[in-house]
């Protein structure tokens, strides 16, 4: 396929997987945590996790006795779930590489079916919805996770503050990010509907990212996901320093506290097969 972002190629999210866990790991699972509220998995019902990244759903969903395959494209974030589930003895998880949009899993085989900020990257969002049911047994439960509508949010706002700030020539990239092609409610609901989903329901939720140290978020953040990894990369090294000075005195402004919380939004979006 022609045309790929650096976030819908896998390398490029393997390569940094144990830097998105430690810089958003906390936020996603938030999601996490209320998708599992409203699903309620539960022991031996079978739940397939897409587009997994570090494992945040799949750990929890485990946790209360599911039978989990944990899915991701990107080799690193597979490897960085399975040395998690060693790590702590689970038996209840399998972890396997694959595209969301062609899953290696047959047709109704799963009481549970979710992608948590992970279909919103792939090229054909619409497969990923499909698949997510497809897989599904009869009356199965879906949960979809997107962003709401970013302009609000504190991290990419003292982003491009801190960036115009320190290095005023520099120009940021003006292309809408892929994720960005499904953000809000209503169009969470039409692509759920689209799909054939039934029973759909949204709601919005607040993300909180809150940082103890904003120089030790920093340091995770230039290399968290495959944009950030660009971004800085066309930056340089002395210009992301100065943009991270930049980023700790304006969070610091912000916030007048030592703890500093950077809001966002999120739309979960649940349905059944
Ligand atoms: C923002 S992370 C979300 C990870 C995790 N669901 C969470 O809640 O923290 C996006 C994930 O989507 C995965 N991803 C992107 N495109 C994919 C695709 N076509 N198929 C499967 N996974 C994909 C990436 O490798 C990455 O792990």
């Amino acid at each position: 396929m022609t045309n790929l972002t650096p976030d819908q190629i896998p390398e490029k999210w393997g390569d940094i997987a144990s830097a998105y866990g430690e810089a958003f790991e906390s936020l996603t699972s938030q999601f996490a945590d209320e998708v599992i509220s409203q699903l309620s998995p539960k022991t031996g019902e079978t739940v397939l996790d897409v587009a997994a990244g570090t494992g945040a759903f799949s750990l929890r969903a485990a946790r209360l006795g599911a039978d989990v395959l944990a899915t991701d494209f990107a080799e690193g974030m597979v490897n960085h779930i399975q040395q998690r589930i060693d790590d702590d003895f689970i038996h209840n998880i399998k972890t396997s590489v694959m595209d969301g949009q062609a899953l290696a899993v047959k047709d109704a085989s799963y009481d549970i079916s979710v992608s948590i900020v992970g279909l919103i990257f792939f090229p054909d969002i619409d497969k990923g919805f499909t698949e997510l049911k497809r897989v599904l047994k009869p009356g199965g439960r879906c949960a979809v996770v997107c962003w709401g509508h970013p302009e609000n949010f504190d991290m990419m706002r003292l982003l491009k503050q801190s960036i115009a700030c320190a290095v005023p020539d520099f120009e940021m990239p003006t292309q809408t990010p892929v994720w960005a092609r499904l953000v809000g409610e209503d169009a969470l609901k039409e692509k759920f509907q689209q799909a054939g989903f039934e029973k759909v329901e949204i709601t919005t939720i607040d993300g909180l990212l809150t940082l103890d140290s904003v120089e030790d978020f920093w340091s995770v953040f230039i290399s968290s996901s495959p944009p950030m990894t660009a971004l800085f990369s066309a930056l340089g090294k002395e210009n992301t320093e100065r943009a991270g000075k930049e980023f700790v005195r304006l969070a610091t402004d912000d916030f007048k506290k030592e703890t500093v919380t950077l809001a966002s939004k999120a739309c979960v979006g649940i349905a059944y097969a």
